[in-house]
């Protein structure tokens, strides 16, 4: 008997600016909607339209500084929007959360420039009002700019960003899972008492980066942690998110090097006692697709008149520190970066470093050589999904648009019946937690193997 397959999990990946990663010169487009990233009722569309395709997540990407390293200033990504302007996705959460049911959302927040203290407080508020539907991408930032907008010269090095991230989750565990018992809260009118005594305590805690008392000032909430997603691809970035994350997001688009990833953060989990299935993992994924596969093709080549690659550098620059304004063609181009490690474009394994022109000409489609592209007809597009999740394991993909809304449309309309047809398409999803939609058990807590979860108190 042939085994019916597990459906994989599917979310949108957005970010409220209007230069969104990744397709940096795309809101020019004529049918593109970026340009009303101010507009609520834009984002109401976007979450209706995520929901009713049963999408289990929207799921916000963000920066906390301009991109200024090209030319030296943040003129072109200014000029060309690239990751701008940046407004804050956490905002847009309780108003969309009050619009869906069972859509979740995932905002990135940063273990650097946060406080575990607010940050603790802002999820486990996000967490009740959204009743358990908020996972946290947890992330450290790679921008110099950010963090000279935090009161430091220089950002803080790969390794230490790692470290203080370290400890930041340390405290966030303490307070949302270990400071108030799971029973605590009686909230009982006759007995005039809403949480027992004894049942909320101090944290306490002191270290390098933190001296927190605590408790926390929410009580538990559906999940008490966000669900957390993380992704980290670098050795020190594989270790933080074998240790914390529930969902890894991959930057890579090969299904045997995501094998071979997987397979490596998935041992690591093992070894510090998470079980199988512990860790589940998405990679961000664009789709272009019609009806017939002449259109598709046509759709593919408007997207390329469109496409810039000017822009696409001001984003490079941004993502890894390294300015190809500054290289001639024939020069070789250095990738070493304090910035994003997993986006340096590099020669494969002994060839000869790349030059500046050969990653031009990397750049020039608007596929850009390093993403995860789908084009074809509805039919093909699932069969090639379903192709990449089987040889990568990947357990879903988080839809990357070129054209917002175009992009989710054609997704929701063409391609989910066709992935529901091969068993790959939740269309029923359960309503709850985000955590209990990614869990085999259905739980709404983190496992008592987690960290956070070892704190949990009954
Ligand atoms: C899908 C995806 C989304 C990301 N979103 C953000 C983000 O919103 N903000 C941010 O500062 N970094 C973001 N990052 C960067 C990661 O947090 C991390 O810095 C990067 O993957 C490099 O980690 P590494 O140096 O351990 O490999 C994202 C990365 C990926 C792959």
């Amino acid at each position: 008997m042939t085994q019916s397959p597990t459906p994989l999990l599917f979310a949108l990946y957005e970010q409220a600016s209007v230069g969104c990663g990744g397709a940096p010169s795309m809101w020019t487009h004529p049918l593109d909607e970026r340009l009303q990233v101010n507009s609520l009722d834009r984002w109401r569309d976007t979450a209706l339209t995520a929901e009713q395709a049963n999408l289990d997540a929207l799921f916000f990407a963000d920066v906390l500084g301009l991109y200024d390293v090209y030319g030296g200033s943040a003129d072109a990504a200014l000029q060309w929007a690239v990751e701008a302007p940046a407004t804050d996705p956490f905002m847009y959460v309780p108003a969309l959360a009050a619009l869906t049911e069972r859509l979740a959302f995932v905002v990135r927040a940063y273990t650097t420039y946060e406080h575990p203290f607010s940050l603790a407080r802002r999820f486990g508020t996000l967490d009740h009002l959204s009743g358990g539907r908020i996972g946290w991408n947890i992330v450290t930032s790679y921008l110099s700019s950010a963090a000279r907008n935090f009161g430091m010269d220089e950002m803080l090095k790969h390794g230490d960003r790692y470290a203080r991230a370290d400890e930041f989750m340390e405290v966030f565990y303490k307070l949302l899972e270990g400071s108030w018992d799971q029973s605590a809260v009686v909230a009982d009118k006759e007995s005039r008492t809403y949480a027992r005594p004894g049942s909320v305590r101090p944290i306490s805690h002191v270290g390098e980066h933190y001296r927190v008392d605590g408790p926390a000032l929410t009580s538990p909430s559906p999940q008490r942690t966000p669900t957390l997603f993380q992704a980290g691809w670098s050795p020190r970035g594989r270790q933080f998110a074998a240790e914390h994350a529930e969902v890894i997001l991959l930057p890579k688009k090969e299904p045997h090097e995501i094998a071979e990833g997987l397979a490596d953060i998935r041992s690591r989990a093992r070894t510090l006692g998470r079980p199988d299935g512990a860790v589940r993992s998405m990679a961000l994924a664009r789709i272009v697709t019609a009806p017939t596969a002449s259109e598709a093709q046509e759709k593919f080549e408007d997207l390329q008149r469109t496409y810039r690659v000017e822009a696409q550098l001001v984003s490079y620059a941004g993502d890894t520190g390294i300015d190809l304004s500054q290289y001639r063609d024939d020069e070789p181009l250095t990738t070493e970066t304090n910035g994003l490690t997993s986006y340096v474009v590099k020669g494969g394994p002994g060839s000869e470093p790349l030059t500046a022109g050969d990653v031009r000409r990397k750049f020039s489609s608007v596929t850009r050589g390093t993403d995860l592209v789908f084009v074809g007809t509805p039919a093909s597009v699932a069969e090639q999904i379903a192709e990449h999740s089987s040889v990568s394991g990947l357990d879903g993909y988080m839809i990357n648009p070129l054209i917002r809304p175009g992009s989710l449309n054609d997704f929701a309309e063409l391609v989910v019946p066709e992935l529901a047809k091969r068993g790959l398409y939740d269309t029923d999803p359960q309503s709850g937690t985000l955590r209990s939609r990614l869990r085999a058990d259905g739980a709404d807590l983190l496992d008592p193997s987690h960290p956070g979860g070892r704190l949990r108190r009954p």
